[in-house]
């Protein structure tokens, strides 16, 4: 033998010695690299969409990525506006796949095409916080169709899947019935009074989008669980447990991590149609329910504190549901969306709290976040575990503004 045919030979052999002790020492290991199981995976046919990955499982970290096999029906990074019906989420992986299995979820985003270096901003630290390793596909609406360089500088960023839908123009665009006249005379008002978007159509669009559409756009509707995250937004901790397998596993329906005080300016009928609400429909209104959380005096008079809605992780059943679609379609039928400036942050929180039992709302304190323009920073050993960095100091929990003592107050006790 010579030199070159030695070295080869001692490389060889000290690969099939590795091989051997770690298929006899790490059982995840062993089973990683058996045949069956790697075949198993690259035959799998439930989703031609969504990339298929060939995995190691690592004990430590759980399932890493380490290539991903071109997908028979082209590229994900080419994905169609319109809705696939055939298509299924992600593949649930099986306890002997890896100890992770994934929930019936998805992140939705509502975007503009102009708002990309936000969007990008927003998913690479989503992507990078936690879902390099879960893989939930993605939505994206938007009321104009979404441009070819939108759609292929967000497919860069992830290897899940990808939808991209157009909101119909019903969905998002005032009604007829809306007296233009009445809703100017309200805008103008607003404009006078210097509130935020007090002149914006397509703000208060957006917001009754957001209060009783999106749950129901044809993209959205094979799921169940949803992870609203919004342009510029920032993710500043390791999220190492999923949130969605939470919710299902604890009969959690809305999940939060800011909450905070209403303009008032924008709402002012709003709280008196919940009652009326109530009082029509009191086997809509949950008994162990959070008015604590939203009245100081038992419900006679709404405090402003709403659950700030541009970060939700919760169930859209709830949101398809009777009660809540009833209580939507009455505010709706008020007029309050265009004539006011009802957000979907307090018609959503109101529902939550008043249509669920207090236990099915919770707090998701490990997660660190940013939107402009408050921070919620976990503190202690949640910040550690999940190697944030956010400056705490900087932490809106217990500021002025914020209403988390009120929920404090009522979940606590
Ligand atoms: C896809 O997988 C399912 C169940 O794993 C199986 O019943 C079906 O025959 C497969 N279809 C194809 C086209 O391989
Ligand atoms: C996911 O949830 C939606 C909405 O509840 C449901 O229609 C669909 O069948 C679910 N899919 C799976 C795979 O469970
Ligand atoms: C969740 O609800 C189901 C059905 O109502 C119940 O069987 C289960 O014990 C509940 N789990 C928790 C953690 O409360």
């Amino acid at each position: 033998m010579n030199q070159k045919q030695r070295y080869i030979l001692l490389v060889f052999s000290i690969v099939v010695i590795l091989h051997i002790v770690f298929v006899h020492t790490h059982e995840e290991y062993g089973h990683a690299f058996s045949i069956s199981n790697v075949v198993s995976r690259v035959k799998g046919n439930h989703s031609e969409q969504a990339a298929m990955a060939i995995t190691i499982t690592n004990p430590t970290t759980g399932t890493v990525p380490i290539a991903t096999a071109t997908s028979t029906s082209g590229s994900i990074l080419a994905p169609e506006i319109t809705a696939d019906t055939t298509s299924t989420p992600p593949p649930l992986a099986t306890s002997e796949e890896s100890n992770y299995r994934s929930a019936n979820a998805t992140f939705v985003m509502l975007a503009r095409n102009n708002e990309i270096e936000g969007v990008i901003q927003s998913i690479s630290e989503v992507e990078l916080r936690f879902n390099k390793k879960f893989r939930y596909p993605y939505v994206f609406l938007n009321d104009e169709p979404f441009s070819e360089e939108f759609k292929s500088r967000v497919s860069e960023l992830t290897k899940a899947k990808i939808e991209f839908g157009l909101i119909p123009g019903e969905d998002w665009h005032q009604p007829d019935w809306i007296d233009e006249d009445l809703a100017k005379q309200g805008r103008d008002k607003l404009v006078a009074d210097d509130v935020i978007y007090g002149g914006s159509v397509s703000y208060r669009n957006m917001c009754r989008f957001n209060s009783g559409f999106f749950f129901n756009q044809k993209l959205l509707q094979k799921y169940r669980w949803y992870w609203r995250v919004e342009p510029s937004v920032h993710f500043y901790c390791n999220v190492d447990n999923d949130p969605f397998l939470y919710m299902e596993q604890h009969n959690k329906t809305y999940g939060f991590t800011i909450s905070l005080f209403e303009f008032e300016k924008t709402i002012p009928t709003l709280w008196g149609h919940v009652k009326d609400f109530m009082l029509q429909h009191p086997e809509y209104v949950a008994r162990d329910n959070s008015m604590g959380f939203l009245s100081e005096d038992g419900g006679e008079n709404y405090n402003l504190c709403h659950f700030w809605s541009n970060f939700e992780i919760a169930d859209m059943d709830f949101w398809r549901g009777t009660a809540y679609t009833k209580f939507f379609e009455y505010l709706d039928s008020q007029g309050g969306f265009y004539y006011e400036r009802w957000g979907d942050a307090p018609v959503h929180s109101i529902a939550a709290a008043l249509l669920l039992p207090k236990d099915k709302i919770h707090f998701f304190k490990e997660i660190g976040y940013f939107h402009h323009p408050f921070t919620h920073c976990p503190s202690g050993k949640l910040y550690l575990d999940g190697k944030c960095s956010c400056q705490i100091g900087l932490n809106f929990d217990y500021q002025g503004y914020s209403c988390l003592r009120k929920w404090d107050r009522i979940y606590l006790t």
